[in-house]
């Protein structure tokens, strides 16, 4: 494990992009995991800066999501399509075709998580996975619990995500319960992960995941294992590794 150390979120948010600057500068064609949430907006935004400025080039780059709400299908401004689409997609040359999304729509959704795991066999494996990570340790929808869950798979959100979603949807009815996730084994497949994490909040799950035990109690501690994992955090994410 690398950990890169930042001054603030903007550092961190560049050293993040530059390494999927190289990676797409390296392998125009590459395959990449990529992630929702606060964390990830402004490595989009340094891309999409790059990209305006004629530095980089996404027509043959294709991308694979970590996770969707079931229930909710991309015009839905919550669902993570959306988000993806705002905070980057709408501003790239990106071809729409080649940028995936578990889909929260599907009839079934153990075949859907089927269909997810195979298509990324298909594309070859994903080259390089960017990751946030959740106060308690989880990756994607991947939360602590008594085994690490390997495959793409549907999760049932614990009350206090369903809660603290409610804001966002005019009854408890639309609140999405569960949601589809690349499982651990999933994401410890890809070929390179950089994980990123930002503000105080972070400080104790990062040095949890990069020093303490190995456990699916903390998800992202599993990384430990993975060969080739760069974690990119700010100052103050990074307060208890000093
Ligand atoms: C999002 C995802 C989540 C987030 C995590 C951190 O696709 O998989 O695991 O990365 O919840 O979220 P933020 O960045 O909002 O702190």
């Amino acid at each position: 494990m690398k950990i890169i150390h930042c001054k603030d979120y903007d550092d961190m948010s560049k050293k993040a992009a530059a390494m999927f600057f190289s990676q797409i500068h390296m392998k125009p064609d590459s395959v990449l995991g990529l992630a929702t949430g606060s964390t990830p907006i402004g490595t989009y935004k340094q891309l999409i800066k790059w990209y305006e400025e004629g530095d980089l080039d996404f027509s043959e780059v294709k991308s694979v999501n970590l996770d969707e709400y079931v229930g909710l299908d991309g015009t839905n401004d919550q669902s993570y399509r959306y988000f993806m689409n705002e905070n980057l997609f709408n501003h790239v040359n990106i071809n729409k075709d080649n940028t995936n999304v578990p889909n929260g729509k599907a009839e079934d959704m153990d075949a859907e998580a089927l269909r997810y795991e195979a298509l990324i066999k298909s594309l070859g494996g994903i080259d390089m996975q960017l990751l946030g990570i959740g106060n308690n340790g989880h990756i994607g929808f991947n939360e602590p619990s008594d085994a690490f869950d390997s495959i793409t798979h549907e999760v049932k959100l614990t009350e206090s995500t369903i809660q603290a979603n409610a804001r966002f949807f005019e009854t408890m009815d639309d609140v999405p319960k569960t949601a589809i996730s690349m499982g651990i084994g999933t994401i410890m497949k890809a070929k390179k992960i950089v994980l990123i994490a930002n503000g105080p909040k972070k400080a104790d799950i990062i040095y949890e995941t990069c020093f303490g035990p190995i456990t699916p109690n903390v998800p992202a501690s599993a990384l430990q294992l993975h060969p080739d994992v760069t974690i990119i955090v700010d100052d103050e994410a990074y307060a208890t590794i000093l």
